[in-house]
């Protein structure tokens, strides 16, 4: 141990440390400065721990506290408190910077020691500054506003009360700051690895590392004698199923006798401290029998493969959707076309790895567990870990923390299992902070796609049929099952009245990372296919790629490839919207081209009508007025970093003509809501947010009756303080054998459009300028929206050029080739607002919507600057290079 003195946020400190002890864990594990953030695996690839020392931005992941003695240690929560903020992160929260705010400290502190070298840096200085930190929600776009935006104030241009008297009073439609982005910006937002317990245990895993593997044998007696340890548990001593069930039961908690898939836990090891449990963990021998994994499609169904899972073939099922005759159109096509398309597995990539921390609240069995962790769905996935590890589902409570980003990756659980069997085996609290690399294969993905498809057009350019044949790699488990099948199909027509189309989606088992929801959970893949055939047909029949397709929009009144008949259709307009931009692109693209040189530049458009409110849908929201006339919101409407907050309190500030500040959310608790379905498929602000305004409408109506908006007014007159919402969306079952029948309830349209430059030597793509066009009905906060389309924009061009999860073998940021500020491009949002019927307020969603076109646009845009399909993702520059050498 050594003494050494130094000052952390102006206090002056002694110490004594161990030689070993790291700056992050000083402030966090220490002094409880949770602000600094932990991504990545202490390789200083996330910035997220950045603090400032003597001056400097610091990876403090990458500090020794010995080798500080004397320095001046600045966190976030050192540079300014709610009450009495910094410019800097006054700025952050005034331009929209602040999402899910995991790495809002880091930025916030980066920015501090650019600004005060350089107070008027321009975006070259920006991009540098910040280049080593990530960010996975924002597309980054806000926060270069929020540098500058800091910069002003920090020039004396302008100040946060100028900006904030420039924000409407109005509730719809004006840019109000998220509920907690300051509590973010200051660093005291509490996300799962802050809580910390007297008396917990810290746990780790042993995984076993096949992707295919019989155990022969597990021996823990080494692991249990290393220091520290308070106790292994194997599957033998589960007392529940041990067995996660989403849909279907066939992931293991604890491997017994099968490995399906990489890194499958096998042991819980629990020790006093994190790096205790660790060791121990890597000390418990698991012999395996390694047997040949089948990792692709092909592999999956080849004719001597295994059978992966006792209650269903490889093949799990498949899934059509058929209306007219596709076959026939095809063949009396004017034009037809035939491709091959595949998508990667690709990872959510939410900046804040798994976490989960649980203890028990009470004595003995009647104790309640209570599981605080990443949940967007905290009712069923409580039921689940409750199922697993035995214990009493009406005893078992989920809080949802903080969540730093989760982007469908939560659809579905595992920490809070294990973390849930280790509290109730040792009946003591217990913190499960897995590593990145951990969190990486432990988590759900992205399924990959292989596509076959055809589509045709007629002598006048009018599309006559699609046939799609579509392969979606499971992965080892099943988690979320159809839902990405449905959705694939259920979108597939996309924007346009397509006549025939036989499509076919087939689910298959494999031995690869388990897919489940993903930012836009299926036609992100199926969309990449269906845009590039459209570009395709449209230059084969000869059309400009925009004309082709509003030439081809489906019109009210006419149907989708579901059968559903559409009342209303924005997307013609949405083309108008763009049109003007696109030949301004097409134009700017010619002229740099006839300069010649190594660069060429392309544009390309995607597009897609995504479909929001799937049949059958329902939400559930309770408000209450309290005695002090503050309006308390229930409803496990889950925010992990979208503005679903912001959503809540600006309608019902709207509807009840009251301040937010008077509106209280409680959201994140299972002890206090109802289920209501997931935070995902883009579904809260219509599904959630609109039983929150049938809610809320009740209230208002009776605070009218009333003569007053107070609660003693609704007591005076008889009237009751809570009511209950349910928003239900219309929906039956669909004809088994077509795929035909009720489907999404509300449409958001979108085109994007892509302006990129491709080196022609070495294949490389940058993405110059994204340009959004879009209706999603009227803009409840226009910031929020712009977040959504920014961020989704940003995972889309990750998605369509360089990202690629390799189970086993992407294990941080670095080989996943996380998008850093320096590749942010450009951003152009054109909105028009068309409300929807049954919309909340008239609005819908539109959290996944720019994931979804951005890949086809960027692939379309890539072919118009060099001539080069890519079919298959990611648009790596080999891929791309080998195509102009073809
Ligand atoms: Fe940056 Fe979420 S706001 S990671």
């Amino acid at each position: 141990m050594e003494k050494i003195t130094l000052t952390v946020n102006g206090k002056k400190r002694e110490i004594t440390v161990s030689p070993d002890k790291i700056l992050i864990d000083f402030l966090r594990d220490d002094l409880h400065l949770t602000g600094t953030k932990q991504s990545c695996d202490r390789k200083g690839q996330c910035g997220a721990c950045t603090v400032i020392v003597n001056g400097k931005a610091v990876r403090s992941c990458l500090r020794k506290v010995v080798d500080l003695e004397g320095a001046d240690i600045i966190t976030v929560e050192g540079l300014g408190t709610p009450e009495n903020p910094h410019l800097i992160q006054e700025a952050f929260v005034l331009s929209g910077a602040v999402q899910c705010g995991f790495c809002t400290p880091g930025m916030i502190m980066s920015t501090k020691v650019l600004l005060d070298k350089n107070p008027n840096p321009g975006l070259a200085d920006i991009k540098k500054a910040l280049a080593r930190n990530l960010c996975r929600c924002t597309g980054y776009t806000k926060i270069v506003d929020a540098v500058q935006l800091a910069a002003r104030f920090i020039r004396g241009e302008t100040t946060p009360d100028e900006v904030r008297a420039a924000i409407p009073e109005k509730m719809m439609g004006a840019s109000h700051p998220r509920p907690t982005a300051m509590l973010k910006a200051c660093g005291l937002i509490k996300f799962s690895a802050d809580y910390y317990f007297d008396n917990a245990l810290e746990i780790a895993c042993a995984h076993a590392f096949e992707y295919y593997a019989k155990i022969k044998s597990i021996d823990i007696s080494e692991a249990l004698k290393m220091p520290g340890v308070a106790g292994i548990i194997t599957a033998d001593d589960i007392k529940g199923t041990n067995c996660l069930r989403q849909i279907v039961p066939d992931r293991p908690l604890l491997v017994e006798d099968v490995v399906r898939s990489y890194g499958d836990p096998v042991a819980i090891v629990a020790a006093e401290t994190r790096e205790q449990a660790r060791a121990a963990a890597a000390a418990v021998k698991i012999e395996l029998e390694r047997l040949e994994p089948m990792m692709t499609i092909g592999e999956a169904l080849a004719p001597d493969a295994p059978q992966l899972h006792h209650w269903a073939p490889n093949l799990i099922s498949v899934t059509p959707q058929i209306v007219g005759d596709a076959e026939k159109a095809l063949a009396e096509s004017e034009y037809a076309i035939e491709a091959e398309f595949s998508t990667q597995v690709n990872h959510q990539a939410p900046l804040e790895p798994e976490v989960t921390v649980c203890y028990l609240e009470g004595e003995g069995n009647d104790a309640e567990l209570v599981i605080i962790g990443r949940s967007i769905n905290i009712h069923p996935q409580a039921r689940e870990v409750a199922e697993a590890v035995g214990w009493d589902t009406e005893k078992t409570r989920y809080i949802e923390a903080y969540a730093g980003g989760q982007f469908g990756q939560k659809s579905a659980i595992i920490t809070e299992a294990l973390a849930g069997a280790a509290c109730v085996h040792f009946r003591r609290p217990v913190r499960y902070v897995p590593s990145l690399a951990e969190s990486l294969f432990l988590s759900p993905k992205r399924h990959p796609y292989n596509m076959r498809m055809k589509m045709g057009a007629d002598k006048n350019g009018r599309i006559t049929g699609l046939w799609a044949d579509m392969y979606i790699n499971k992965g080892a488990y099943f988690l979320v099952g159809p839902i990405t099948v449905n959705r694939t199909l259920h979108m597939l027509s996309s924007a346009y009245r397509i006549p025939n189309v036989w499509a076919s989606c087939k689910l298959v088992y494999s031995n690869n990372a388990a897919g489940a929801a993903a930012r836009g959970a299926g036609p992100p893949q199926s969309n990449f296919g269906v845009e590039s055939m459209i570009d395709m047909l449209a230059e084969k029949v000869g059309m400009d790629p925009l004309k082709f397709r509003k030439l081809n929009s489906l019109k009210p009144g006419e149907p989708r490839s579901t059968g559903a008949t559409v009342s209303q259709w924005e997307f013609p307009e949405i083309c108008d919207l763009i049109e003007p931009h696109w030949e301004r692109a097409k134009r700017d693209a010619a002229a740099f081209n006839e300069k010649g040189g190594k660069l060429r530049r392309g544009v390309g458009i995607g597009v897609h009508a995504f479909g929001i409110g799937a049949a059958g849908d329902k939400g559930h929201v309770e408000v209450e007025v309290n005695p002090d006339d503050t309006v308390n919101i229930y409803a496990a409407i889950a925010d992990p970093g979208e503005g679903n907050d912001a959503m809540l309190t600006q309608i019902t500030a709207h509807i009840l003509g009251i301040p937010q500040e008077k509106v209280c959310l409680h959201t994140r608790d299972t002890g206090k809501t109802v289920a209501m379905g997931p935070a995902a498929g883009s579904r809260m602000t219509y599904v959630g947010g609109g039983s929150l305004q049938l809610a809320v409408e009740q209230l208002a109506g009776a605070m009218d009756e009333a003569g007053g908006k107070t609660y003693g007014a609704l007591k005076k007159a008889g009237k009751p303080t809570r009511y209950v919402g349910e928003k239900k969306i219309k929906g039956g079952a669909w004809d088994p054998k077509t795929g035909q029948g009720d489907s999404f309830e509300s449409i958001v349209h979108n085109i994007q459009m892509a302006e990129i430059e491709v080196d022609m030597e070495s294949g490389e793509v940058k993405v110059l300028k994204m340009t959004t066009a879009i209706d999603a009905g009227p803009l409840i906060n226009p910031q929020a929206v712009e977040g959504q389309l920014e961020g989704g924009m940003d995972q889309g061009i990750g998605f369509s050029l360089r990202e690629e999860y390799i189970h086993g073998k992407t294990l941080d940021w670095k080989t996943f080739k996380f998008p850093t500020i320096e590749m942010m491009p450009e951003v152009e949002i054109l909105f028009q607002q068309t409300p929807r019927p049954n919309g909340t307020l008239g609005a819908t969603g539109v959290g996944e919507m720019t994931m979804i076109s951005t890949a086809p646009a960027i692939t379309n845009a890539i072919y118009n600057a060099c001539g080069v399909r890519i079919n298959h993702l990611p648009a790596t520059p080999d891929k791309v290079k080998k195509g102009m050498d073809a």
